[in-house]
């Protein structure tokens, strides 16, 4: 097992794949600043008694002028949810059952500016329009009109809408791809350090994407943020991920961790590369070899 190191870019090839599986407790130097987000030991119980995570840890270092790409793997019901709305301090993932689930080395104590969510069914209020939407998180802030709506119009094009055509449209007027852009827009504008992302791209067809991937690579560049993303494509999470958190059908433990190479080039080109391929297979023998051995009890 090697310790998590910053990726190099590099050429792919499925040897590039590295199992960076930190051990639980890796020492730290005291003056080492906190890591991002740090799980000890963390088991959820849910009631009616339900394990859905047991004895998950991990951490994630705060990487300056980066912020590491984290992507999750794992069979339905294996805690993918939960582990990120933990992160969100959202109930009733929150509180865990026992174990530490820190910010920056705090206890995680509730939600927080620090940390956004975007969900899977591209939550938004149907009776705002856009502009609203976008605004809404800064408008809870207390943010003045004028200087919430300047920014929402902003970040509207950031996210690759236009502030003209659709800033006064209401969600049900926009496709599942418009929609979610809004979602993630949402969360942007509060400029979070911590990005959680459920499933965002799920019910979206492939060539919308690949653009969604494409925009939030470009995206996660400019903020410098840690990005949590939750998926069930093996392609994706490869594409996306610095590094990729395989876990076990539940309750859900880590079964490893892979430093996967970055997304360097787009994405519709970058997944059709046999180079590329050969990653996503050689990973998806690895899902398979590690959940057979978990379900023999090794
Ligand atoms: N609020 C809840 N109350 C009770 N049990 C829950 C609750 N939320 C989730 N569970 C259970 O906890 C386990 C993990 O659920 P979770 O939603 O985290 O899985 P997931 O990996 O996100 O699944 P999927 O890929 O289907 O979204 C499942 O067995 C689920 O039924
Ligand atoms: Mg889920």
């Amino acid at each position: 097992m090697t310790t998590p190191t910053t990726p190099e870019k590099v050429s792919i090839t499925p040897e590039t794949v590295k199992d960076v599986s930190a051990p639980v407790a890796a020492p730290v130097a005291p003056t080492a600043p906190p890591p991002i987000v740090e799980f000890r030991n963390v088991t959820k119980i849910y009631d009616g008694g339900t394990v859905a995570i047991k004895d998950v840890s991990f951490r994630v270092d705060d990487l300056a002028g980066k912020g590491e790409f984290i992507t999750i793997l794992g069979p339905s019901g294996c805690g993918k949810s939960t582990v990120l709305r933990l992160i969100a301090g959202l109930t009733p993932q929150h509180p865990p059952t026992s174990g530490d689930v820190l910010v920056l080395g705090q206890n995680v104590a509730g939600p927080g500016q620090d940390r956004g969510m975007v969900f899977q069914d591209y939550t938004a209020f149907d009776n705002r329009t856009v502009l609203d939407n976008i605004a809404f998180g800064l408008e809870c802030d207390g943010v003045g009109v004028a200087e919430r709506y300047e920014r929402a119009k902003e970040t509207i094009e950031k996210v690759g809408l236009s502030a003209a055509r659709d800033a006064h449209k209401y969600p049900h007027q926009l496709s599942g791809g418009m929609r979610q852009r809004v979602a993630i827009a949402g969360t942007l504008i509060m400029r979070p350090k911590i990005i959680l992302m459920d499933e965002p791209f799920g019910a979206l067809d492939p060539g919308t994407r690949y653009r969604m991937q494409d925009l939030l690579v470009s995206l996660w560049r400019e903020l410098e943020a840690t990005i949590f993303f939750v998926t069930h494509s093996i392609e994706e999470a490869v594409y996306l991920g610095d590094r990729t958190i395989i876990m076990s059908p539940g309750p859900g433990r880590i079964l490893q961790q892979l430093e996967v190479p970055p997304p360097d080039r787009p994405a519709k080109a970058m997944q059709r590369e046999p180079e590329f391929l050969q990653v996503v297979f050689s990973i998806r023998d690895t899902v398979e070899k590690l959940e057979s051995s978990t379900k023999a009890g090794d």
